[in-house]
Order: structure tokens, then sequence, then C-alpha cells
């Protein structure tokens, strides 16, 4: 079976969605609604998305578009008909009876529902019907969202299953997970008990809600929108709808009716219209006044919002088991809210699946945990849980686990795949090693090194975890969000408030020369960045020798947005990209100024596609659509480059003081237009400086080490100024830019 048309029927979030992502794997796709201005709407609401549910923003006219009386033709040449409309059962039957009607024989018809059970939704087909139709339930976003649960029903032509997971796995990039057909099934089965118990304990405890948020994020390894910013981010409303399907499901004797009864609070949100972000606000909101904006968070207890407070709990890193056995609140509520979430993901085996590595699993690509609840209670320690636990009568996965006391009953990760992952491969390391940023895992023939820090940002021990891996061909990948989101600032500042530049330069050479030693050793540096591959991290990248890139990548040098420039390497490898073009070879100028523009601006890539024509990304590049597949293209890489020569080193011929006139004519015209300010001025000149090449002339030949010096002696000057500093600081207490 091969898919090549798709029809995607309803145009809401989920189908727009949908039909974004078929249009990113090249898949012709015909979205229809009710009327043709609803799904006309959608793709305009699909090109103008931040973050882009495109790739590729050229390619939008592979998605048409129109309505289901006139143009449901479509369906009779689609191979697959997705139907993503609203959530009623009439509706849903109303539009299979038409598409089965219509649709070309043998072509599969599936449902983006999330909560109707399998049996319902196919009780009008007949047998010959059913053998073709199933659930394959997508997450929001979908591009960047990575499970896809699939649901079968018993008259399922397997074959055909199998090749539509394949399909979503290898061309959509998808977690496709076969699950069974339950409520929820399993990512928000689980993941919505999650949040319930969390919210639950939270009033039950009388804890803030930025102290729950504080502990539900990440610390536990959840993302740092914890409970009640998630709630917010989702929508009240919506989720009180999610609950009520819920109970209307699920048997009374289930747990979930325990954490899904109806809060007064939140009750009384909803009807007041502070719905979370889209409505008035939520369990936080933000606070105008006289151009002040100022973060408020509801008191769970008065009912109203007070200036929200930062909680350290002193936890960055994810230790539950630390954090499980804190003698505070703090480590009381991690524990309820853990050690319940294990009792109800694992009351739930065998009956939702029998493999409960798929409910771990789903959490990561479903809710981005960094570990579901079955690895958590492995990483707690299984003898450690049950003496904590209390009652887990009737839980037969428990019962049985306290009887074997197995502390490695986990095994394998990531069963529903037969992609050899990082995931899986990291068990059968021959050996770890590393430090607090990083770890090397060593194998026969190459070795990999993981970032482990938040946002994987870099540091001293991040290079000498990469330098000391280079015994062996690298691989460079990561399983958490980012690749890198850059140099860890808050450890540059640090240095910055006890006056310690000396460190500081110290750091920059060990990140220069590690980088340098990445490109020329002896063994094939390859790097496979995901997300955020920013500043530093898209230093290391691009000094790597090979990339496998996942399609969902954000990537750039932003150093300018905090008063800084890239002194990694990064000025010198975009010149080095931008000097081997046809129109440098013609114009000397042409590089250096075009370098400018792209660090000047700090522009970011959100895509492959976006990122070739700055040179982020080369053409040879592989870009791949299944994060999953990262290491297995790396491999593969390594084993087609066994006879790897370390390149030769790059040389620069750059003008000097020409063209750093020429832009700096920019930079005054820019400043006299009031875009930039007056640091923004001093950057620019620092970074013209350093582009052009510093005091030389075109026919003088500079080697990377003068490069790497011109970068090294701008940043100096510029992280000693007190406006880059104030810069540092702002982005790092805000996450937002300030433009001094
Ligand atoms: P939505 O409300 O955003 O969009 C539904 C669309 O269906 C609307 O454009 C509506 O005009 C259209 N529609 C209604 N009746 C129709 C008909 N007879 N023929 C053609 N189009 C019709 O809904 P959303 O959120 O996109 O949900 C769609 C499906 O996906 C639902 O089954 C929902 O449960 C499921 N889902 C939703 C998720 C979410 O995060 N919103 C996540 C996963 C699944």
């Amino acid at each position: 079976m091969k898919i090549k048309k798709v029809v995607v029927i309803g145009s809401g979030t989920m189908g727009s969605g949908i039909a974004a992502h078929l249009c990113n794997a090249n898949i012709p796709v015909t979205l229809l609604d009710l009327k043709t201005e609803i799904s006309e709407q959608a793709r305009d609401r699909i090109y103008k998305s931040r973050p882009p549910l495109l790739l590729d923003k050229s390619k939008i006219d592979n998605i048409k578009v129109g309505n289901i009386s006139d143009d449901f033709d479509a369906v009779k040449e689609a191979d697959w008909v997705v139907e993503a409309v609203v959530e009623r059962i009439d509706i849903k039957h109303n539009i299979y009876e038409k598409i089965f009607k219509e649709r070309k024989k043998g072509a599969i018809v599936s449902s983006n529902t999330s909560s109707i059970p399998i049996k319902v939704l196919s009780q009008n087909l007949t047998e010959e019907e059913k053998k073709d139709f199933c659930i394959t339930h997508f997450f929001n976003p979908v591009r960047y969202m990575g499970l896809l649960e699939i649901v079968k029903n018993e008259n399922n032509d397997l074959e055909k299953i199998n090749s539509l997971k394949l399909f979503c796995e290898v061309e959509l990039g998808k977690g496709a997970i076969i699950c069974n057909d339950t409520p929820g099934f399993l990512g928000n089965r689980v993941g919505v008990y999650a949040m319930q118990i969390a919210m639950t304990e939270a009033f039950k405890m009388n804890l803030s809600i930025e102290e729950a948020d504080a502990i539900f994020g990440r610390p536990m390894g959840i993302p740092k929108t914890g409970i009640f910013g998630l709630y917010d981010l989702i929508g009240i409303d919506l989720m009180a709808d999610v609950l009520k399907s819920f109970i209307k499901e699920l048997p009374k004797t289930d747990e979930f009716h325990e954490v899904a009864k109806e809060i007064p609070l939140v009750k009384k949100l909803i009807e007041s219209g502070y719905t979370g972000r889209k409505g008035k606000g939520g369990f936080y909101r933000i606070n105008k006044t006289d151009d002040k904006k100022t973060m408020e968070a509801l008191n769970l207890k008065t009912g109203k919002y007070f200036v929200a407070k930062k909680i350290n709990i002193n936890s960055e890193k994810v230790n539950l088991k630390a954090l499980i056995n804190r003698e505070d609140k703090y480590g009381e509520y991690a524990w309820s809210v853990i050690s319940k979430i294990i009792k109800y993901a694992s009351s739930l085996v065998p009956e939702i699946t029998k493999e409960f590595n798929d409910i771990d699993e789903a959490m990561r690509l479903g809710f981005n945990w960094s570990k579901g609840p079955f690895e958590m209670l492995e990483e707690i320690g299984v003898v450690n849980f049950f003496n904590k636990i209390n009652d887990y009568t009737g839980n037969k996965f428990l019962e049985n686990l306290a009887k074997s006391k197995n502390e490695k009953f986990y095994g394998v990760r990531q069963k529903y795949t037969d992609i050899e992952t990082l995931g899986k491969i990291k068990k059968t390391a021959s050996s770890v090693d590393g430090n607090n940023s990083a770890q090397i895992y060593r194998f026969d023939d190459y070795n990999i090194v993981e970032f482990t820090t938040k946002a994987n940002v870099l540091d001293y021990d991040s290079m000498d975890a990469l330098k000391k891996a280079t015994d062996k061909p690298l691989i460079i990948i990561n399983e958490s969000m980012q690749f890198s989101a850059g140099v860890n600032l808050s450890y540059t500042m640090d240095f910055v408030n006890i006056g310690d530049f000396k460190s500081i330069e110290k750091f920059i050479r060990y990140f220069q020369e590690t980088c340098k030693h990445l490109k020329y050793s002896d063994h094939p540096v390859i790097s496979a960045p995901s997300g955020l591959t920013l500043g530093g991290g898209f230093e290391v990248m691009v000094q790597s020798n090979f990339v496998a890139s996942h399609t969902n990548i954000v990537v750039g040098l932003v150093e300018t947005i905090v008063g800084l420039i890239p002194a990694g390497g990064g000025c010198k490898e975009m010149l080095a990209r931008w000097l081997e073009t046809e129109e440098a070879k013609k114009d000397p100028h042409y590089a250096p100024l075009k370098v400018f523009d792209i660090i000047g601006y700090g522009k970011t890539a959100t895509s492959p596609t976006e990122a070739e024509p700055l040179k982020y990304l080369k053409p040879e590049d592989k870009k791949i659509m299944n994060r999953n597949s990262l290491l297995e293209v790396s491999k593969k890489i390594l084993e087609d480059n066994k006879d790897f020569k370390a390149p030769l080193e790059t040389k620069f011929n750059l003008p000097g003081k020409p063209a750093k006139e020429e832009m700096i004519k920019v930079l005054e015209k820019l400043y006299n237009d009031k875009i930039i300010l007056d640091h923004g001025m001093e950057v620019g000149k620092e970074l013209a400086h350093v582009l052009s090449g510093g005091d030389t002339t075109i026919d003088k030949t500079l080697l990377e080490e003068d490069v790497f010096k011109l970068e090294l002696d701008s940043f100096m000057k510029l992280i000693e100024t007190k406006k880059t500093q104030e810069r540092i600081k702002h982005t790092l207490s805000t996450g937002k830019p300030l433009i001094n």
C-alpha cells in the first residue's frame, strides 16, 4: 500500500495541523470542511502559524481546499482519508457513510478522535469497511508533537495497519504506538490523570501554584510550564470538557473519578472568562499597568491575583530520589504526586496496553516528559518505592514487582519501534563516563556525547567531554528537546559578577580549541541536532564534519541579541561557507557583508529549508523527519566514511578596512533610522571588525587561529561593557531581549 494522496476532512486545529504536516512530507492533500471559506481560512492560518507548521511555506499550494458538498470527489482518489471533524459521534457517523460510498477500494479511513472508542465509531460499518478503518490520534501541534496513537479494531487488515504505521514513522516522523481501544488511549489517560493529581494535591497540601509548578516541572523531568501553567496553555475550559468525557467513558471504579471532580475555583474561572492564555488569564495572568507588565498568580484559597513569586527549590537537575526524600512540603508533594501517577499507570497494564513501556514512551512523545512513570519507578528504586508506598492491593503489576523486587525490571526502551534509537542503544554502551554537563557513551567503534544541562547549555565541562570523546568517531546527539541553546550565560555571568574576566577568556579559548579539534581530529565527528541549535550549539554543529539534522530545528547565531558576537568559530565558519560562493569569488566584499547581515540580525531558521539559504545547513547535510532515526542515519554516515581524512585547514582572504567601512555605513543608516541604539552600534562595529578580517588586506592569508583571535578579542571587549552585561542579565531573568 502506497500513500500518495490524502484527504483530510475537518479543517480545525487538528485537521489543519495534519494537512500541514502531510504537506511537509510532500504528500498532496485536500482539506475539506463544511464550507470552502473555512478550509481557506485554515490554509491561511497554516501559512501564518508561529511556530510554523510548515517546513517550507512555498509548498502551501500542495494543500488544496474545498467543501464536503462540491469537492467530495477528491475522496475517490485518496489513499488515506483522515476524519478530523468536531468530537460528535452523529457527525462522524454521517461523514463515514459518505466516505465509504466514495472511497477508492482499499483506501484507509481513520479518525483523529481523542475520546470516542473505535467500537462506537465503526458500529455502522460493514465487516469489509472495518478492515480499512482505524483511529490515528495525532497531538497538537502536529508538526512538533512526536506521538501518534493508532487504535485498531478486531477486523483490521494488519498488514495495512503496519504499513500505515511505517508511513507515519518514516514519512511523517511520528512515534507511532499501537494501543488498545480504551478511553483516552495511552497518552491522555495517564497524562490527564497526572495533571489532575498534580493539581488536586496542590490544593490539598496548600501549595501555591508557583510552588506546585516549581516541583511538577523541571525537577521531575516535566516541561517547565508545570501543571497550572499547562492548564492555562491548553485552556481551562477545554480541560473541563476533556474531564467530562473521561467521567462519561470510564467505569465508576476507575481512580480517575477521584481526581476529576469539579473544583469550585476552576468552575468560577471558566464562568468569568478566565480560561487561560487565550482568555483574560487563568491561573496566571499578565497585568498591564502604566506600560509595565507584571506576571501575577492566583491564590488558590482567596481566588485573588498576586505578583507571581519565583520559587527556588535548588534542584535544577532531575534527581527523583533526592526530590521525593526531601523533608519538606516539596518532597511530600513530589512523592504524593509521583507515587500516585505510578500507581495509576501500573494499574492500567495490561488493560490499555500489554507493554508498560509504551505508556512511558507516550508520555515522552505526547507530553514531553523526560521519563514516564515506569522509568521513574526504576529510578526511585524498586525497594525504596515499596518501603515508602502504602496500599497497592489489586494492582497486579505492583504486586508482582513487590514479589520479584527486580530493580532492573525495565528492560529495553522504545519497544514501539524497530528503529535503533539513542534511547535503546545507551543502555548497551560498553562504558559510560562524563561530568556535570555531558555523558560519554563508549561503544566498540564509536562514541556518543549527550549534553545533559538545562536546554543543553554549554560550559567548560561540555567541551571537556567532547574533547575526550574524539579518540573514536563521535556522534553528538541527545534525547532531550534541545540540541543546545548555546553557551551557558549564567555560568559566564558568574565570572562577570566577581570581575573574573580571565576565566571567561580561558573558557572561550577552550571552546574554540575544542571546536577546532572536532573539525580536524582524525576521526569523523557528526552532529545530530534537533530543537534549539543556537549560538554555541550551532558552533559545535557547524564545526562537526557531518550533520544529520532533524527537520524540527531552530538554528542560528543569536549572540548579537545579548550584545555579544559569536566567538566559538561561528563568524569564522559562516565566512568560510559564504567565501565558497561564486559571488564571493567575484567580489571580495560579498561574503563578509552577507555574513554581517545574517549574524547582525541574529537570524534564525525554523527548518532545514529555511536554514540552507542562510548556509546554516549545507545541501549535503542529512535532513530527517523522524527524530528517532537520527542515530541510525549518523551511524550510516560513519559506515560510508570509513576512510575519513580530516579536512585541510580553511584559509581566509578578507578585505579588511574597505569592507569594514561598508558595514559601518550600514550601521549608521540603522542608527539614524533608530533601528539600533548606541550599544547596538558598538556591537555592530565589533562584528564588522571581525568579519572584515580586522587589520588585514585581501592579499594576506589568515588562518583559523587568526579569525578565532579576532572573535575572542571582540567578544571580550563586549562582555566587559556594562550594557552587554545588562542585556545578558535581562535575557536570563525574562527570557526576552533588551534593546539598549
Ligand atoms: P475544531 O473545532 O478546531 O475543528 C473541527 C472542524 O470540523 C471545524 O472546522 C468544523 O467546521 C469542521 N466540521 C464540523 N462538522 C463537519 C462536517 N460535517 N464536515 C466537515 N467538517 C466539519 O476541532 P479540533 O480540535 O481540530 O478536533 C478535531 C478532532 O480531533 C476531534 O475529534 C477532537 O477530539 C480530536 N483531537 C483534538 C485535539 C486538540 O488538541 N484540539 C487533539 C487530538 C485530537
